[in-house]
């Protein structure tokens, strides 16, 4: 997914090298996102506010060594203040080559730049009203070009309107999903952000105290823009108008003149930032890329548009208040996350590092709100809302791809000990079928990025329609954790690599927590979840024994490197980890996956099973134990010759494969401790994750970023 980075130096004398190392290593920091092409744009020099466009396909790698033998650039020269932006691209429109990549251009004198993450849907529309108009001279094929250009527009239409003004008509025009970075030689020492349903944060570094943990929002009045540019000009094809701009047109009231510090109006005390005061401002689409130089963030809410001024004052803006309890400020967060945290440490990758973090992880998950000895749980984002759950009508699990499997894993105990309904729903399948959802519906959003766009829309549906929502993500300050009323901080730690690892496990702990914790008062529960806590302390131990099967697997990686498909058989609870399985075989190296419940065995799958099938079966003593079995047996009678995975002193399940002289008919027996039922699935997915990560890295795969494949997919 597309990352976007801006450094901005305020009276903080810098070096044109060390503003683009900056700009450079922004961008470096978001690669997990998942990108096909990076590019930046800065000043010229000091004496010349044009601006110099780098643009590159590939790894950001490429576009340093690009701009490190740029001719236009003078890597010495100091600037007191200036304004670079940056930007990563994950292609949507238009193949990934240095015309399509960002930033975009306005013209041939770059007057706008812009960056943008998220699909301008109406694009085609404002294309077909600006080559009317006489703008012609596009040179990529995406969505992104048309918003330089009709900054320009907009600019040529009013040369007096501010850049605020004129941004603010812009994304009244616009109908999509965007976070934007605008830069122009017209407003030097600049920067405009925006966002309507991609990520954005600000962060500031100043050497001042802020006195204020709270930042205001201006809002501009809804008279005749003095941009002078009307968004009815655009045809809409979709009837939306874009954002909360009334569709007419609009000016920025109320705002605060170049140099004026501002004053809070919501918060305590006042907040002076600019003027003759240093500071340093980063934009960015997430909070690995500025955490190494501030810990001070905010979070911009989709329609904010941030205006750093040329006296370096920070303006948020919104054009109205839609009700009236809504916040008129941003908070000014203090991040936690250290830079460590998200470096690889000693592993090769990260998806490495991660498998091998979760018996920390799992532990985390649960720090401070399971007491092992007396039972008692507390989900601090739950309690004020405990009571609604208990009596809703049924709870709905709404999620993507890892964070779905991990609903399917715990579905099961949920019903259980909650006693209700539990449906678990794809997010975009939920939205395809319009699902009716009732006022008295509990509904889950589980999201490692809490960013996902499919899930955030279910997430907007499902609370049009009344229903209690919770968020279930790992991502403080993300779009799912502010919209949902409450929910549960997963606390696994960044997770950088694509493939989600620890915080499938840690999306389980939760939800089994969450089962727990509803389940607190039943008596008939109690020797049931005494079990489950029992297990839940012994849990990080469990998961470190599993770790050490690493070399064996490693092998195994070895022998099945060259393969084209992996089936892999289960039921019961780990019929997720079938699924979950597979999804990491296929998207990490490449091979066709298919995780198969063994009930529907006979009802198709068993055609693929023979000799050179490779098959991984899964099969641990609880309650569908014997269908297990059944199964094994036969996979084994079509010639198959599986993997299974097991628990340690299970002698029974290898008899069974081995026939009257002997001959065992299992390729290779990986073996589990023993776990309470509803837990299993933690520790037989880890040796798929092993798995996966080894056949990928033998045969030379990106481990972290595999191919067309992204993060945090903020796209439909
Ligand atoms: O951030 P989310 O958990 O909402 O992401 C949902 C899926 O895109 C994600 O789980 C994806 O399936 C994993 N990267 C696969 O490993």
């Amino acid at each position: 997914m597309c990352g976007i980075f801006c450094y901005l130096n305020y009276l903080t004398p810098q070096t044109k090298k060390y503003i683009l190392d900056t700009l450079l290593q922004g961008l470096k920091r978001m690669e997990y996102r998942g990108y096909d092409s990076a590019g930046l744009a800065v000043d010229r020099c000091c004496g010349d506010k044009s601006t110099v466009i780098v643009r590159e396909r590939g790894k950001v790698a490429s576009l340093e060594k690009l701009v490190n033998v740029s001719q236009e650039l003078n890597m010495d020269e100091v600037c007191n203040i200036h304004c670079g932006i940056a930007h990563t691209r994950w292609a949507t429109h238009g193949e990934p080559a240095p015309r399509n990549s960002h930033p975009h251009r306005s013209d041939a004198n770059n007057t706008f730049v812009v960056i943008h993450n998220g699909i301008v849907t109406n694009y085609m529309a404002i294309k077909n009203f600006l080559v009317e108009k006489g703008y012609t001279d596009f040179e990529s094929e995406t969505d992104t070009e048309v918003v330089a250009k009709l900054a320009l527009y907009i600019y040529n239409e009013n040369p007096s309107t501010t850049f605020q003004e004129l941004v603010e008509t812009l994304i009244g025009m616009i109908d999509g999903a965007f976070a934007f970075l605008f830069k122009s030689n017209k407003f030097p020492d600049q920067v405009i952000a925006t966002r309507r349903g991609s990520p954005l944060i600000v962060a500031i570094k100043a050497d001042v105290e802020m006195l204020t943990e709270y930042f205001p929002i201006l809002y501009s009045s809804d008279r005749t823009s003095s941009s002078g540019v009307n968004r009815n000009e655009i045809p809409s094809p979709s009837g939306h108008s874009g954002g909360d701009l009334p569709n007419g047109t609009t000016n920025i009231n109320g705002r605060i003149s170049p140099g004026t510090a501002m004053t809070a109006s919501a918060g305590s005390g006042e907040f002076k930032l600019g003027g003759k005061t240093p500071v340093e401002y980063f934009f960015a689409s997430d909070a690995s890329a500025v955490i190494e130089h501030t810990n001070k963030v905010i979070y911009l809410e989709d329609n904010d548009i941030a205006h750093v001024d040329n006296a370096g004052g920070l303006h948020i803006m919104r054009t109205k208040k839609k009700h009236a309890n809504e916040k008129d400020f941003r908070s000014v967060n203090t991040l936690q996350l250290k830079l460590e945290e998200i470096m690889k440490g000693s592993y090769n990758y990260f998806m490495e590092k991660e498998i091998f973090e979760q018996p920390e992880s799992v532990v985390n998950t649960m720090r401070g709100r399971l007491n092992f000895e007396t039972g008692q749980v507390v989900l601090g984002g739950l309690v004020e809302h405990l009571d609604d759950i208990k009596r809703s009508r049924r709870l709905i699990m709404i999620a993507c791809g890892t964070s779905f499997h991990s609903a399917l894993a715990t579905r099961q105990i949920l019903e259980e000990l909650s006693q209700l309904p539990v449906m678990v729903e794809l997010a975009s399948d939920f939205m395809d079928r319009h699902t009716p959802i009732f006022r008295d519906d509990v509904c889950f959003f589980i999201s490692q990025s809490g960013e996902t766009a499919d899930s955030l829309l279910a997430l907007r549906y499902c609370k049009k329609r009344g229903a209690l929502c919770v968020g279930v993500t790992n991502t403080v300050g993300s779009s799912i954790s502010r919209e949902t009323s409450c929910g549960v901080h997963i606390n696994a730690g960044p997770e950088i690599g694509v493939a989600s690892t620890k915080a499938y496990t840690s999306q389980i702990i939760s939800l089994l927590m969450f089962a727990l914790l509803i389940s607190a008062d039943r008596i008939s529960m109690m020797e049931r979840r005494k079990a489950i806590i029992s297990e839940l302390e012994k849990l990080p131990k469990k998961i470190e024994k599993v770790l050490e099967l690493a070399e064996d697997l490693k092998k195994l990686a070895e022998q099945y490197q060259k393969e084209n498909s992996f089936l892999i058989m289960g039921r019961g609870y780990n019929y997720a980890t079938c699924l979950e399985g597979a999804l990491k075989i296929k998207e990490i190296t490449y091979m066709h996956s298919e995780g198969i419940m063994t009930g529907e065995l006979k009802h198709g799958p068993l055609a693929l099973v023979e000799a050179t099938m490779p098959i991984i079966m899964i099969a641990v003593r609880d309650s569908v134990y014997v269908n297990c079995q059944n199964a094994l047996q036969q996979v084994i009678s079509r010639g198959g010759k599986p993997i299974l995975i097991c628990e340690e002193g299970d002698e029974e399940i290898v008899r069974l494969a081995t026939d009257k002289d002997g001959n065992c008919k299992l390729a290779q027996v990986i073996r589990v401790p023993k776990t309470v039922d509803c837990l299993a699935g933690v520790l037989t997915v880890i040796p798929l994750q092993l798995i996966s990560l080894y056949v990928a890295v033998r045969n030379g795969l990106n481990v972290d970023c595999p191919r067309n494949l992204a993060k945090s997919v903020t796209v439909e």
